[in-house]
């Protein structure tokens, strides 16, 4: 099936499916984190990870900061639960760089190494652009990785147009590509196409990696069909599903019309669109709090809207200029 294709992660050789799996949900109750999702025991990690690699995703996102290490720690678990070997999966993590220098990459790489337990890194990420140290100097530090052999490559998240050209630059200087650089994308979230982070990425041959595709699962359709679900979701994010409900209402009619055709979802519909629309240069990391969320995710791979039902949703959703 062609769109089960995987695609290059940026001008790497490794290669991901269109849709990988996010696990910020894996450190429900941790931390800061229990303002977003409820804790969730290892067995519902395991069914989580096990159901989205058996329905066809090759990689996993994970991050130090998601419980500091507990994220990856319950992905590598469910890694090994079900039987998956390092070669065979694709692990991405990340760096927080905030009140940090770029000598902590190094100081603190052997700390992810533990946590994920034997898994290769296969990307790391630099979390986001705030920091003591240069985009120059944290790419130089995560260069060494790479050289060191203890990570395979280099991505960013949350990085400018300008920042992403800086982070290229210094690791072209020494000899590799910048994979990738994470970022928040989403139908009703469409800034990067409007503030040069989509154009520098098809232009230097860097893999965007959407995050909170589903708008937090505001995009599933869910709490506009449910609006009981909202007093159930953990405030840290209630507000903010709470106030884009109604600004959102049409495009979830939108979708819901389309989705039939397809026998599929909202929330395959509004993914589908993402890891389509721009070619390959997109690719999306849904998170899962639920077995079936996982499923639906991997689901998305099967079918490829039309360009007519893909210049719907786009004209429905394109920002002003
Ligand atoms: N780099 C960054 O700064 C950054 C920031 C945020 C996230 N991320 C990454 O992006 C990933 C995804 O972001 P996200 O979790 O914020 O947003 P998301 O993928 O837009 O939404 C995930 C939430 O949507 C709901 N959901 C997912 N699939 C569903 C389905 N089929 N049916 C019903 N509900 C469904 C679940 O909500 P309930 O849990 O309420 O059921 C789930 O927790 C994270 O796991 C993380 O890896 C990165």
């Amino acid at each position: 099936m062609s769109n089960m294709q995987r695609r290059s992660l940026g001008q790497t050789n490794i290669e991901i499916t269109p849709i990988g799996l996010g696990v910020m949900q894996f450190a429900g109750g941790k931390g800061i984190f229990r303002f977003a999702f409820p804790p969730m025991t290892q067995a519902a990690m395991n069914a989580i990870v096990q159901t989205a690699w058996e329905g066809g995703i090759n990689w996993f996102d994970t991050a130090e900061t998601y419980g500091k290490g507990w994220s990856e720690q319950g992905l590598a678990r469910g890694l090994q639960a079900a039987g998956i070997d390092d070669g065979e999966v694709v692990v991405a993590t990340k760096w927080w760089p905030v009140l940090r220098t770029a000598g902590n990459i190094r100081r603190t790489i052997a700390d992810r190494q533990h946590f994920l337990a034997g898994y290769t890194i296969d990307l790391y990420q630099v979390h986001q652009p705030f920091s003591f140290s240069s985009p120059e100097a944290e790419m130089n530090a995560m260069a060494d990785l790479v050289d060191a052999g203890k990570i395979r490559s280099v991505g960013v998240s949350n990085f400018s147009a300008r920042q992403m050209r800086r982070a290229q630059r210094a690791l072209a200087g020494r000899g590799y590509p910048l994979a990738s650089n994470q970022v928040h994308y989403n139908l009703l979230h469409r800034g990067i196409e409007r503030n040069g982070i989509l154009d520098t990425a098809k232009e230097l041959g860097i893999t965007i990696i959407a995050w909170s595709p589903l708008s937090s699962g505001l995009l599933t359709g869910k709490f506009h069909q449910t609006p009981e679900l909202l007093a159930r979701t953990p405030r840290g994010r209630r507000l903010n599903l709470r106030r884009q409900i109604e600004r959102s209402r049409p495009l979830i009619d939108l979708l819901t019309e389309i989705a039939p055709a397809y026998d599929a979802t909202i929330a395959q519909v509004a993914l589908n669109w993402l890891v389509h629309f721009h070619g390959d240069v997109v690719v999306a990391i849904p998170g899962a709090s639920k077995v079936q969320h996982a499923a639906e995710a991997a689901a998305t791979m099967r079918f490829q809207l039309s360009a007519a039902d893909m210049q719907r949703i786009d004209e429905a959703t394109r920002p002003p200029m």
